[in-house]
């Protein structure tokens, strides 16, 4: 298949902006594999073109003209990722009604103007996509558009905002309110101005948002009521923690029959739901519906990566829809060899019964030591006569703790059945060491 060069355009070049254009160009590979098309960034407007940035790109692709981004009818996306309701509001409409197709990460202007902006679209004949605006990595609202089409969902509740979730994520670690928030900044995942996210509004025009995707009816913003963490308490965290729950800030956006109720404001979670799991800039949806019954969706809810890899899903899904369609390419692209079963790496929980004396315990270390097993835990409990070693080890490949095992049984210091299973413990969140 030919790769067919794609010209695209941003509307910001901050937080999120230089990590569109960095996911774009090392992942260019894969986006000409699945949709035949190369995205180049052409153009990215900001306020200060003398800025220094990261990520920076080409003194010829920085600019302050929206109208050179208009009259260039080459670029075939652009990324609204420039913040605030005017003038990206302004822009985006233009953008629209001259028929280039628009994908967003802003809740304030989707939430405020999407009736109007919907309607551009139509009349322009693009799409406007906004996966971005409402919990960054998360594709929620792929999910309800695509995936539950057809289905009632009547409630929404979930933790949309990841700075205020990071604020009170470390005030459970005995972290200050100011502290805690100083830092999300410095992490990208806070808004230009804060108070957006401590205050809740932030999370009211997400979950208004998700309300109207969720519920097929305009959810305007001033229907949602509000209320932020900033009275929220190291007490308040306390008294949660003592009675097994957590203080989150939730979204919860409702259909009692034929009526909306939509609401943000801090909740005490139980320790059992599944949204008290949710930590730092972590978000998560629950969705309840008829047929779905409960699904929940967890994920990277703020962050510059994070984040655009929802907008570079959306600049793809609407690349690869046109032309030559991603849909239509077969996604076998390589073929992969089998990892011989006894090489993955896990941590294992051991079981072993052995005889309860002096000595014994050297023997098994022994045996773990030559297979390279390192133990991590190690409990005794005395058993009719012998002793039951419960032992959690380090990471091991599977093939060395079996050979490890087959070694213990054969001790002569050995009783009953030695076993072992992997221990499930990680989040599987790899550092990515960039943001
Ligand atoms: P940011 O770091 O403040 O970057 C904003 C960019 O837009 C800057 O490059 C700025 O130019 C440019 N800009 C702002 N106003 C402009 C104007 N009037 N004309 C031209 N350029 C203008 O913001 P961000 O964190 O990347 O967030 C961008 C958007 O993504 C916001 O809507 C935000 O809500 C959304 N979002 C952010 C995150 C996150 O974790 N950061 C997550 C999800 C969604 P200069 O560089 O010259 O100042
Ligand atoms: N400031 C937002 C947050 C960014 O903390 O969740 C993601 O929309």
């Amino acid at each position: 298949m030919a790769s067919v060069d794609v010209p695209v355009a941003l509307l910001g070049y901050g937080t999120v902006g230089a990590a569109v254009h960095r996911l774009l160009e090392e992942s260019a590979d894969e986006i000409e594999r699945a949709t035949g098309h190369r995205l180049r960034v052409t153009h990215a407007l900001v306020r200060d073109t003398a800025k220094e940035r990261g990520f920076a790109p080409d003194a010829s692709v920085v600019t302050d003209d929206l109208d050179g981004i208009l009259r260039d009818d080459s670029i075939q996306v652009v990324a609204e990722v420039m913040g605030g309701v005017e003038p990206a509001g302004d822009y985006v409409l233009r953008l629209l009604r001259a028929g280039r197709p628009v994908v967003t990460a802003n809740k304030q202007l989707v939430a405020r103007h999407g009736a109007e902006l919907f309607e551009a679209a139509a009349a322009g004949g693009v799409q406007l996509r906004f996966e971005a605006s409402v919990c960054a990595a998360i594709p929620v609202i792929k999910v309800l558009r695509e995936s539950l089409i057809v289905t009632n969902v009547h409630q929404v509740l979930g933790i949309v905002n990841g700075t205020t979730n990071f604020i009170l994520s470390a005030m459970e670690k005995g972290r200050s309110y100011g502290d805690a928030l100083a830092e999300a900044q410095r992490l990208g995942f806070a808004e230009a101005d804060p108070t957006e996210d401590v205050a809740g509004l932030d999370a009211a025009a997400k979950t208004a948002i998700l309300a109207t995707v969720a519920f097929g009816s305009r959810v305007p913003i001033d229907w949602v009521g509000v209320e932020g963490i900033e009275h929220v308490t190291l007490d308040h965290v306390a008294a949660a923690h003592a009675l097994g729950m957590h203080v989150k800030l939730i979204g919860r956006a409702s259909l009692v029959g034929d009526r909306v109720d939509v609401r943000v404001g801090p909740a005490f979670v139980d320790g059992h739901h599944p949204l008290a799991a949710v930590e730092g800039a972590f978000n998560a949806v629950m969705l309840q519906g008829d047929a779905i019954r409960e699904i929940t969706l967890e994920g990277p809810g703020a962050g510059g990566i994070e984040t655009a890899s929802a907008v570079v899903a959306d600049m793809v899904s609407i690349v690869g829809t046109t032309g030559t369609g991603f849909l239509q390419n077969d996604p076998v692209w390589r073929s992969l060899e089998r990892l011989p079963p006894g090489d993955l790496a896990s941590p294992f929980y051991l079981r072993l019964e052995v005889e309860d004396r002096a000595g014994v315990l050297a023997r098994i270390a022994q045996e773990l030591a030559a297979e390279e097993v390192s133990v991590a835990q190690l409990v005794q409990q005395p058993s009719d006569g012998h002793a039951v070693l419960h032992i959690v080890t380090h990471e091991a490949s599977a093939g060395r703790v079996a050979g490890a095992l087959q070694a213990i049984r054969a001790l002569p210091e050995a009783r009953g059945e030695a076993s072992a299973m992997p221990v499930i413990s990680g989040r599987g969140v790899a550092e990515l060491g960039w943001a």
